[in-house]
């Protein structure tokens, strides 16, 4: 997939790895860039910097997803690549793994989670009818792994995955393509002021660094995209021998209590 004359939606667009992805689909010329964002100022600055159309939405909320579907489609045409990047952490409490309250758990659950499936409910009917559409999954290395200091993360990030992974077997043969993007830690607002942390461990990278993967991933169609390479030999790890894995993020845990 190259992004020169495709419509674009980013969720998450107004800041980080999603501000990023904008500005790197409107340098590679896409024919129209949508920024999708709960924070109307910036998302709405960052469309005007590069021609591009803002619209507030929910992504936790089917019907605005819908409606930011029908926003974008009726500016710019059928949207050729879907980035679901919007996504939220919550942490542990009181360094329990089931200390954060029900309400946090259901609203990362929404954000992490559902919003792949309205995305996707909302768009693949057309895309297979059309051949052709493609779905880039903002997931995390936490994903395939794991995130120490927050169940809820590596839960919902898991699920991403998973369901990334079912839309690609089950409909990649209707010509839809799908990448799943798992990072390790990009400096952003949700890493900003975290000092040492696990996700640290192999080095922070700039979301326009990531962007850079994404493009080179996007243009391979490559499933999974890992711009910390380090994280294909960690899952290696995990799935050669689990018990020595849990072992081992046990012994990691333990440099950041
Ligand atoms: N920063 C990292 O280290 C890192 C690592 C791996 C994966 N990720 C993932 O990358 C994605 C982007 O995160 P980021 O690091 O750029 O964080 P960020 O906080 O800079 O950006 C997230 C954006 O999503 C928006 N957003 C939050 N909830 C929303 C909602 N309900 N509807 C619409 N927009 C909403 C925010 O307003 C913000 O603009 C997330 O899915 C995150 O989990 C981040």
């Amino acid at each position: 997939m190259q992004i020169a004359n495709r419509v674009v939606v980013v969720t998450g667009g107004a800041h980080g790895i999603g501000k990023a992805l904008c500005e790197r689909a409107a340098k590679e010329g896409a024919k129209g860039v949508c920024v999708a964002d709960l924070d109307e100022a910036a998302g709405s600055s960052v469309a005007a910097a590069i021609g591009g159309l803002f619209v507030r939405c929910d992504v936790s909320d089917e019907q605005q997803v819908k409606q930011l579907v029908e926003r974008a489609e009726t500016r710019f045409g059928p949207i050729d690549l879907f980035c679901s990047n919007a996504g939220i952490g919550v942490p542990d409490v009181g360094g329990m793994v089931s200390g954060a309250s029900n309400e946090q758990w259901n609203k990362i659950w929404e954000i992490n989670v559902m919003a792949h499936i309205y995305a996707t409910r909302a768009l693949l009917p057309a895309m297979i009818s059309r051949g052709s559409g493609y779905f880039l999954i903002t997931a995390s290395a936490a994903g395939l792994l794991s995130q120490i200091g927050s169940a809820a993360y590596s839960v919902t990030k898991h699920a991403a995955v998973g369901f990334a992974e079912s839309l690609a077997i089950t409909h990649g043969e209707q010509g839809i393509g799908v990448s799943v993007l798992c990072p390790q830690g990009v400096w952003t607002n949700m890493t900003r002021g975290q000092g040492q942390t696990p996700q640290a461990g192999d080095g922070m990278l700039q979301p326009e660094d990531v962007a850079q993967f994404v493009v080179e991933g996007l243009a391979d169609q490559r499933f999974l995209i890992l711009p910390h390479p380090q994280v294909a030999t960690y899952m290696q790890r995990k799935t050669g021998d689990y018990d020595r894995w849990i072992r081992g993020m046990q012994r990691f845990r333990q440099k950041f209590i």
